[in-house]
């Protein structure tokens, strides 16, 4: 009997994080505060509220145990958590495609470690039926970020950090993809910055036709950046005193 397709978890937590420097000379950036909690709390809530039970985190060798020592077998999330290492930050891309053997023929919903999403994706992730799905958020300086380009209501390429960016979106850190993803990395060649980029995969989800899309409603935050940390953690104190109030 063939084996029903499930869909695993995979946050990422590798990466240089020069970013930040000095705060993470010391630890990795995903393990920095937001307002009340580390930052992988975030992701790790995010794919738990989408119903994903298995997750893995793959993050560079010298922070692998603190991200142990934090979340253990992710049982107080609700979930079971495994962890592997990036050796060296060679692009979004390849830090997925180590999680291949992981996901062992499942569906992946990839979420960057840095990416804070409130979302509910649970529908998404329950419509989802092969190709990739990408979610949007409108923003005022898309330059940061991956941008699609628009024909009507399709979208034809998604740009890395364009100067003149032709959409007033950013492609977020959520990503779920089917199983050709692995296939698909292994053709990809390393970018001017020699990193296996996310984007060029997309776009060969474009290529294929089987790309769609959905926009994020609730607040959406990087937070790779001194600005944006600290912008989101005045967003989360706020959602919190919020919720406190009722
Ligand atoms: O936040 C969304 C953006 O994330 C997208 O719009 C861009 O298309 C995408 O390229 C990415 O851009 P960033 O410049 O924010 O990516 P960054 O290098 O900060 O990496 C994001 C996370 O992925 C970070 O938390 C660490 C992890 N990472 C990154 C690299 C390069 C790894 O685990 N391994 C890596 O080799």
């Amino acid at each position: 009997m063939k084996k029903k397709i499930g869909i695993k978890g995979v946050i990422l937590a590798g990466g240089k994080g020069t970013r930040l420097s000095p705060l993470t000379k010391a630890t990795n950036k995903i393990l920095l505060p937001v307002y009340n909690k580390p930052m992988i709390y975030y992701p790790i809530e995010n794919l738990v509220r989408a119903g994903v039970e298995n997750i893995i985190i793959v993050s560079a060798r010298e922070h692998a145990g603190n991200f142990i020592n934090l979340l253990g077998s992710g049982k107080e999330f609700g979930a079971k958590i495994e962890y592997t290492v990036q050796e060296e930050p060679k692009g979004i891309a390849h830090a997925l495609s180590i999680a291949e053997d992981f996901v062992d023929g499942d569906n992946v919903i990839l979420n960057l470690g840095d990416n804070i999403i409130l979302d509910d994706v649970s529908e998404e992730v329950r419509k989802f039926r092969g190709g990739a799905t990408i979610f949007l958020k409108k923003v005022d300086s898309p330059s940061a970020f991956g941008v699609p380009v628009f024909r009507g209501k399709e979208i034809v390429a998604i740009e890395e950090k364009p100067k003149r960016p032709k959409s007033h979106y950013a492609v977020t850190g959520l990503y779920i993809y089917d199983n050709t993803v692995f296939e698909k990395i292994r053709t990809l060649k390393p970018s001017k910055r020699n990193e296996i980029e996310i984007t060029d995969l997309n776009n060969l989800y474009i290529k294929d036709g089987t790309l769609r899309y959905a926009y994020l409603k609730k607040e959406w935050s990087d937070a790779g950046t001194f600005d944006s940390l600290f912008e989101t953690s005045k967003m989360m104190r706020d959602i919190a005193k919020r919720q406190k109030r009722g």
